[in-house]
């Protein structure tokens, strides 16, 4: 199986924040998970370095829009890097390659028939890129996702024959309907195009920042144009000499909800138009969201990621996304919040099972894990429970519900400390009759901290290793392939005490 999943392409006007991180990490918990499933896998993320928002803000620099974007772009690169995005390619729109595969992407679309010029003039947010409807408006009259007044803009521009699709898209809506996810965001989109369908213009004359357009090099490509359009093109470059379109397209896409009509209305058709399979199926997650409201560049409340991470680590930050707020929903989100759940669930839950596991089974069996023996019988009841959490957390993954499988997985990190507790392995340790026993429970730790890793892997990768590793789990670090996820399959091997896991954290909550 193949997987090629992408997340938008971010605007450089600003630094990088934790909306950014949201989406990325999602994304690559499911190129991980699809890799430990044994898929072949492409993960793309990258920056969108064009249009007037970018010049705008080169401009309030005193930069020109080039070395704007270049010193810009590197910090989007090292968030994926700081967050431990397994990305396979990091596309600018800007790499020179993207450029000429716009230009002969749009030509596509002239020889389709479905070019042309004419004068448009409507309400454009320069925040959003993009024109808004008067009736979509807030009643202020103010951009609903910047609360920033649109301008009128006229231009002689090149159309788009948008309206030309309305029927097909419509009809490709109805015929898939898990093409859109959530279901709310899917009728968004198809009452969208119910509602009628305008021409676009993909062309601006009044700016020069952009790729020109081929045939008149007075405009330059619409920048939403230009940014949809690296889903293919980074395909076609990422691998010097190689085109890996056949191999990996159509792609799934990862975004929030702001972008939800380039992707699902206007994306589509112009891929039917330049004749390319459509993608495989977008999940639309909500906003980060900061005392309530979005957190955002152009609105100023943003969490930076960088301080976070430097303070905590990448991997509670990536948990703590992931379980705070479900893709598809609104949350928010606080350092407080981050700081209670890597306490309560990350250093006491999972960091002192971790510790206890190893330590006890350091102390009566030497540091060996049991071999299997005829007392294992008496913990089947766990083993199912650890079959059957690695089956949900995998069908959750599936199912993108990244929230969901955490649920799951952390629901049997809780049934393995009732095990301790309800054992007392250290009472067991000191009646010699009940030996067999102790070697099947701190065996059964083993082997369930061993699952819990595995399903833990595409959150929280490297402390999913790590656990492997201290459990003496030979190739942990190679060989993760969800094929081996079975109870059984933990070998009797020698542990290794280290310190905590996740230390307590004495900030915040
Ligand atoms: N450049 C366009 C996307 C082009 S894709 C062909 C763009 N860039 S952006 O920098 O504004 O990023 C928007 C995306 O960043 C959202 O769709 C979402 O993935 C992520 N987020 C930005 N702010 C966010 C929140 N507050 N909450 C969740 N995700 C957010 O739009």
């Amino acid at each position: 199986m193949r997987f090629y999943v992408t997340t938008p392409i971010y605007y450089v006007n600003g630094e990088p924040h934790h909306g950014h991180a949201y989406t990325t990490i999602a994304a690559d918990v499911l190129a991980r998970y699809h890799r430990q499933k044994g898929d072949d896998v492409f993960f793309l993320t990258g920056t969108d370095e064009h249009g007037t928002k970018i010049a705008q803000a080169a401009e309030e620099r005193g930069l020109t829009p080039q070395q704007h974007v270049d010193e810009m772009a590197p910090r989007y690169r090292e968030l994926a890097a700081a967050l431990g995005a397994s990305n396979d390619f990091f596309i600018r729109t800007t790499d020179s390659e993207h450029e000429a595969f716009v230009q002969a992407f749009v030509e596509k679309l002239k020889a389709a028939g479905d070019i042309e010029k004419r004068t448009y003039g409507g309400l454009y947010c320069t925040a959003c890129e993009g024109f808004w409807y008067e009736r979509d408006l807030a009643p202020d009259g103010t951009c609903p996702d910047h609360g920033i007044k649109p301008v009128w803009l006229e231009e002689e521009n090149y159309y788009f024959l948008l309206s030309k699709y309305q029927d097909r898209l419509a009809a490709f809506f109805r015929a898939n309907p898990g093409w859109v996810k959530p279901k709310s965001r899917y009728n968004e989109a198809l009452s969208f195009i119910e509602q009628g369908l305008d021409d676009i213009s993909i062309s601006r004359s009044s700016i020069t920042w952009g790729v020109p357009v081929p045939w008149d090099e007075g405009q330059v490509i619409y920048v939403w144009v230009d940014a949809l359009i690296n889903y293919l093109s980074a395909l076609t470059y990422a691998r010097p000499g190689e085109d890996l379109t056949a191999r990996y397209w159509p792609a799934f896409h990862f975004l929030a909800k702001d972008i939800l009509k380039f992707h699902a209305v206007i994306w589509p058709a112009l891929l039917m138009s330049a004749g390319y399979e459509l993608p495989d199926g977008e999940l639309i997650h909500g906003y980060l969201l900061v005392g309530g409201e979005k957190m955002s560049k152009t609105r100023g409340n943003v969490l930076d990621p960088f301080a976070v991470i430097a303070e905590v680590g990448a991997e509670p930050l990536r948990y703590y996304l992931m379980r705070e707020v479900t893709l598809g929903q609104d949350g928010d989100v606080s350092v407080e919040g981050l700081y209670a759940r890597y306490n309560n669930e990350l250093a006491n839950e999972l960091g002192n099972l971790v510790s206890r596991t190893a330590s006890m089974i350091g102390k009566y069996r030497e540091g060996g894990i049991p071999q299997a023996g005829p007392e294992d019988e008496a913990l089947s009841e766990v083993a199912a429970a650890g079959a059957a959490m690695t089956r949900a957390a995998g069908a959750r993954y599936d199912a993108a519900e990244v929230t969901a499988a955490l649920e799951t997985i952390w629901e049997f990190v809780r049934r393995l400390n009732r095990l301790v507790e309800e054992e007392a392995p250290w009472k067991l340790a000191k009646d010699q009759a009940q030996a067999g026993r102790l070697d099947a429970v701190l065996r059964a730790l083993a082997a369930g901290l061993r699952l819990t890793s595995l399903s833990l892997y595409p959150v929280i990768p490297s402390a999913a290793v790590e656990v492997l590793r201290r459990l003496g789990q030979a190739h942990a670090d190679t060989d993760l392939r969800l094929e081996g996820a079975v109870w059984d399959g933990l070998e009797a091997a020698a542990v290794a005490i280290g310190p905590p896991l996740f230390p307590r954290l004495e900030r915040g909550a």
